[in-house]
């Protein structure tokens, strides 16, 4: 699976020393989230923070929008560095056209689902997306704990991208640990996003390195 660590968890006073680790390290993709404070309970950081971010990293930049009407800055933050841009099914009037928006800007367009949102919400467009983000807590916060459900919910997507014949990845964001990204693994998914899990551990490099080889 690839590794996407969540810099939600890195240290901000020090974001550049946690960017040169995940750098070194074997994550393959930086996961970047993005809050409004009105999709979510919560407001993290944004386009200038990216931006900085980019500069240094040598990974590709994942972000996740958990924004409302994310159309207003795709090209933003394709702009800033965003290779892979996600917005949620939830946040998205016309979801085809944001998905055709993030393409002619350049990027893996992601679409990702709440909790509560079944996989059949996603079959007219699973042909047209890049990868599927199953939210596996509720969006707006690092350290919570993992939804069971998502398991199943990996499997059923999982179905539906082979027999549509889409090439979508199946990425899965929240309580992400050697434990549930093992179930993950078997379950289907491709890519596992990991915040507190890595930045909170001992040695942040070894825990990538651990989840790398579930
Ligand atoms: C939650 C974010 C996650 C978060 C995951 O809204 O989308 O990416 O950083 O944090 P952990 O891995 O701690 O659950
Ligand atoms: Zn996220």
């Amino acid at each position: 699976m690839i590794v996407s660590p969540s810099i939600l968890s890195a240290d901000f006073l020090n974001l550049g020393k946690d960017v040169e680790m995940l750098n070194n390290s074997q994550a393959e993709w930086i996961h970047f989230d993005v809050m409004d404070g009105m999709f979510v309970p919560n407001i993290s950081f944004g386009i200038p923070v990216l931006q900085h971010v980019s500069k240094i990293a040598k990974k590709v930049l994942d972000v996740h929008l958990m924004i409302e009407d994310p159309d207003r800055y795709i090209d933003a933050f394709q702009s800033a560095g965003a290779e892979v841009l996600t917005v949620h099914y939830e946040a998205c009037k016309h979801l085809h056209r944001t998905i055709q928006r993030i393409h002619q800007s350049g990027m893996k367009a992601g679409v990702s689902l709440n909790p509560h949102t079944p996989v059949s919400v996603l079959e007219e467009i699973i042909e047209d997306v890049d990868i599927v983000l199953l939210m596996s807590v509720n969006p707006g916060f690092g350290g919570q704990k993992f939804i069971e459900r998502t398991y199943d919910k990996v499997a059923q997507l999982k179905k539906m991208i082979e027999s549509r014949g889409s090439k979508a990845l199946i990425e899965i964001d929240g309580g992400v640990n050697l434990d549930t990204g093992a179930k993950l693994k078997e379950s289907g998914a491709d890519v596992v996003v990991a915040g507190s899990f890595v930045f909170n551990s001992e040695d942040p490099t070894s825990t990538i390195a651990a989840l790398k080889s579930l």
